[in-house]
């Protein structure tokens, strides 16, 4: 027996050197971890169980019969992240640049399913060199099997995708079939086709990070939701961004035990600003209503005239969708319809309730837009909200104008509870504009038109811009002080807690992508 254990903790410490000490050493002088560091970073201590650890390739096309390393590049495995259950796969670059090919792709998929079968989160650790080019289409191949299962578990576990390295070619198209990405600054990039082919093809001259760094993918593409300095900062908030979230779309989100205390919020009635088209930041009314330093924004610096992030209210789970009016006065465009469009789908497929704040003054006209396809775009994030099942519950703190009125979780597409402040002006549109439109004549054929322009703004601004039209309606629940704003919501979501609502039945619903 003796050899015989000898030969498996020699087999074992063979695989856990990976492509080597050399490789390692190159691994950390890029300021990367290994595949292994990273799994011990993220699991609980002592909780990871590794499956698979002496896979090896098939091939022996171009010499890789002599290149054979126990594990072929992924280490795969379960464990847990603050005692809850998730499956885990590491690409490690220091065997063939964690380049997939079929047995690599052959563990991805075997985990995937256990994830799938057994209800829990799976997340993905990207650092390869993409295809496995001696391998050759068993590799496409193999990238195939893991997209198919990426879509079949879309929206029944979380999937959540941490780049750590390159990630090209069609490498990209699992993590954007994830319901998060997230990226480590200056050392992960990724993109369809890399800076050599792009200068071949279109004659651009552009660096890896340009095309597809972090902040690219942050800032112009909207591709990754999460950036961070470094890959124990990444990890760290890969934790937070699991304890918001249910093991599996029959699941509740875990919350934190709360006792309800004095949850007035005096400051709250003084954030609104006398003059209405002056900016202030939709972040001091969502710091002042949820639970201390909660919030978890999701795509920070892309499209930040919506606010999107998981925060928690009485210790519950919560999804945010708030449009920023310091940013472009929160008008609603093509990026912030995406952005929050996909949020709330998120939201949506696992049970955790949104809450929306309401601020807009419009969906933003120009060429841009409407060549961008704002139409659908827009409707992107209207067929969102009117499908999702979960409670909704809207607070119009300002202005809600036009069909963005009718898109920000309005009552008629299915919100539950709508509140408007004393402040909210609900309208087809701002009062200046209005009265320059219906009193054009009127204007014209004054002796003074800008007195008689003034005079029909304030006479629309009377009739319109406030929430008691909506209120006798309707339309507009209650409207109520804001301090009091915390203190109604712990209310409702509690009093909607058990809701039941059906879509149609049907195959699935045709969102116009
Ligand atoms: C096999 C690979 C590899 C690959 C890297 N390696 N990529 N082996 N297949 N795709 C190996 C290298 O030979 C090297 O082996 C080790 O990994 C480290 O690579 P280096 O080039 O030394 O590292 P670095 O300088 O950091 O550059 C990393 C890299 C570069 C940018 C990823 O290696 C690279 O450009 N690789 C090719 C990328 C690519 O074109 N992939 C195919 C994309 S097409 P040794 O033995 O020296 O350690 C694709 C199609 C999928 O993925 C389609 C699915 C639909």
């Amino acid at each position: 027996m003796k050899e015989k254990l000898d030969l498996l903790a020699h087999k074992k410490a063979e695989a856990l050197l990976g492509g080597g000490e050399k490789r390692i050493e190159a691994q950390h002088a890029k300021g990367k971890l290994t595949a292994r560091e990273r799994i011990h970073f993220l699991l609980d201590e002592g909780s990871f169980e590794e499956m698979g650890m002496l896979v090896t390739h098939r091939s022996t096309n171009f010499g890789l019969d002599k290149q054979k390393f126990l594990g072929d590049g992924v280490v795969t495995g379960y464990g847990t992240v603050n005692g809850r259950l998730v499956y885990v796969f590491a690409q490690d670059f220091t065997v063939l640049g964690g380049s997939l090919a079929e047995s690599h792709a052959q563990k991805i998929c075997k985990l995937m399913d256990m994830a799938l079968k057994n209800g829990a989160p799976l997340l993905g650790l990207n650092d390869s060199g993409g295809a496995r080019i001696q391998e050759g289409v068993v590799s496409l191949g193999g990238y195939a099997d893991i997209f198919y299962k990426n879509t079949m578990a879309s929206g029944v576990i979380p999937q959540l995708s941490a780049i750590m390295g390159p990630c090209a070619g069609g490498a990209v198209y699992s993590p954007a079939l994830t319901d998060f990405i997230m990226m480590v600054e200056n050392t992960s990039y990724m993109f369809v086709t890399g800076p050599n082919v792009v200068k071949t093809v279109t004659h651009e001259e552009v660096t890896a990070e340009e095309l597809g760094g972090a902040s690219t993918h942050a800032t112009k593409s909207g591709v990754a939701h999460f950036t961070y300095p470094n890959e124990i900062e990444l990890i760290n908030n890969l934790k937070k961004l699991l304890s918001y979230l249910p093991q599996n779309c029959e699941e509740d989100a875990p919350s934190i035990p709360y006792t309800i205390a004095d949850e007035s919020r005096i400051a709250l009635n003084e954030v609104i600003p006398q003059n209405a088209s002056q900016p202030y930041d939709i972040r001091e009314v969502i710091n002042q209503v949820i639970d201390k330093d909660s919030l978890h924004e999701v795509h920070k610096d892309f499209a930040e005239n919506i606010v999107c992030g998981f925060a928690r209210l009485a210790g519950k789970s919560i999804g945010i969708v708030a449009n920023q009016p310091a940013f472009l006065a929160g008008v609603l465009d093509n990026h912030a319809s995406n952005k929050a469009a996909r949020f709330v789908r998120f939201c949506d497929a696992f049970n955790i309730p949104l809450l929306v704040f309401e601020d807009v003054p419009g969906f933003l006209p120009g060429t841009d837009q409407e060549w961008n396809a704002i139409i659908n775009n827009g409707a992107k994030l209207l067929y969102a909200f009117c499908e999702a099942t979960v409670p909704r519950i809207t607070v119009i703190t300002r202005k809600a104008y036009g069909g963005a009125y009718d898109v920000m979780n309005s009552k008629h597409i299915g919100a539950d509870l709508n509140y408007a402040w004393p402040s909210a002006e609900i309208a087809v549109m701002g009062a200046k504009g209005a009265a320059e439109i219906i009193f054009k004549k009127d204007i014209k054929e004054a002796s003074n038109p800008e007195q008689k322009w003034q005079e029909k703004e304030a006479e629309y601004a009377e009739l319109f811009a406030n929430p008691y039209n909506a209120a006798a309606r309707g339309f507009v629940d209650e409207v109520i002080e804001p301090s009091q704003t915390r203190k109604k919501l712990i209310k409702a979501f509690s009093m909607l807690s058990n809701k039941v609502d059906h879509l149609p039945k049907k195959k699935h619903g045709n969102i116009p992508l």
